[in-house]
């Protein structure tokens, strides 16, 4: 087994040869985090790839953001270290589920969450991120939504959005969908300085408790900039991780145990190097569905 920092190294010494850049999602593991150029959210991994000058991008992520740096990037090579890290969610639907809601709403707009393939998207008009989905659902010029595939984050954008009408799927995030309300009173009974801070993947009732609601950078903005000292935090672990990292004076407690996306766990450092190394693995999107795919991410990153 190579050691890390021989690994880390190979990676910079790969990058630099093959003109590439690291993007890395907040949920990745440590040593991933550690080796990315750029960490981030979903929105702002999108924003980067699309502003990025160099030649070859590794994304350290699930494939559904990766795809999406390929269509807002289409002149770049995209690589994705694992092909086995997709987003369960972003299977729940499929083409046909959505023209039927297509049929039953004729009127409505489709805003679909990033968390999903480039077909579904492909029939899309607008996409969003978890930082973006009210945004994005208020910009939009109906007033009947169709918003897929998270019905979690569909009732959370209805509860701001109130003024428009939301026609939900039942798609929903394993990771998130599990986190449960007793969790949260457990931890906020130990720790009542805390202040709780969830993803909107989360369900209502875990909703319900949060005093802030955010995208994974969202969440992390926000612990630095407050005043408190105790976060108690429902998303995935890796961010946690990053928030102990960057914020030592803080602390992050979990709700309940320790929240993992298996996923997002699959690419580890070797992954990386052998996907810079090997040029593994091409993310490849028809061009006819890349460019209404492309549609719909561009008209989500004019709204917000
Ligand atoms: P963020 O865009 O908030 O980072 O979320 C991505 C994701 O997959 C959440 O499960
Ligand atoms: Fe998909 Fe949930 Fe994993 Fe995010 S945490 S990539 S939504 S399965």
């Amino acid at each position: 087994m190579t050691e890390e920092p021989i690994l880390r190294q190979e990676i910079e010494a790969l990058k630099r040869r093959k003109d590439a850049v690291i993007l890395a999602h907040n949920y990745q593991v440590e040593e991933v985090q550690l080796a990315a150029d750029f960490l981030g959210d979903s929105l702002e991994l999108s924003r980067r790839a699309a502003s990025l000058h160099q030649g070859v991008i590794v994304f350290a992520g699930v494939k559904f953001m990766a795809e999406t740096a390929k269509i807002l990037s289409p002149d770049k090579k995209v690589l994705l270290p694992r092909l086995d890290a997709g987003c369960p969610m972003a299977d729940m639907i499929t083409v046909d589920d959505l023209r039927g809601l297509k049929a039953r709403h004729p009127e409505a707009a489709v805003v679909t969450y990033v968390n999903s393939s480039v077909e579904i998207k492909a029939e899309s008009d607008v996409c969003c991120t978890s930082a973006n989905a009210a945004q994005v659902v208020r910009a939009v010029p109906a007033t009947e939504i169709i918003f897929i595939p998270d019905r979690n984050l569909g009732s959370y954008v209805q509860r701001l959005v109130p003024e428009k009408k939301l026609h939900l799927f039942e798609g929903y995030c394993y990771v998130h969908d599990r986190i449960k309300r007793e969790e949260i009173e457990t931890a906020r009974a130990r720790h009542p300085q805390a202040k709780v801070i969830v993803h909107p993947e989360v369900r209502p009732e875990v909703i319900d408790l949060a005093d802030e609601v955010l995208s994974t950078s969202g969440m992390l903005r926000y612990a630095q900039g407050s005043s408190a000292r105790e976060f108690i935090v429902a998303t995935e672990h890796g961010l946690l991780q990053r928030m102990m990292r960057e914020n030592p004076g803080k602390a992050f407690i979990p709700a309940g145990a320790a929240k993992v996306c298996s996923n997002m766990k699959r690419t580890s450092l070797l992954d990386v190097r052998d996907s810079l190394r090997d040029d593994k693995y091409v993310i490849q999107i028809d061009p006819a569905v890349a460019a209404r795919a492309g549609r719909a991410l561009r008209e989500m990153l004019r709204y917000g």
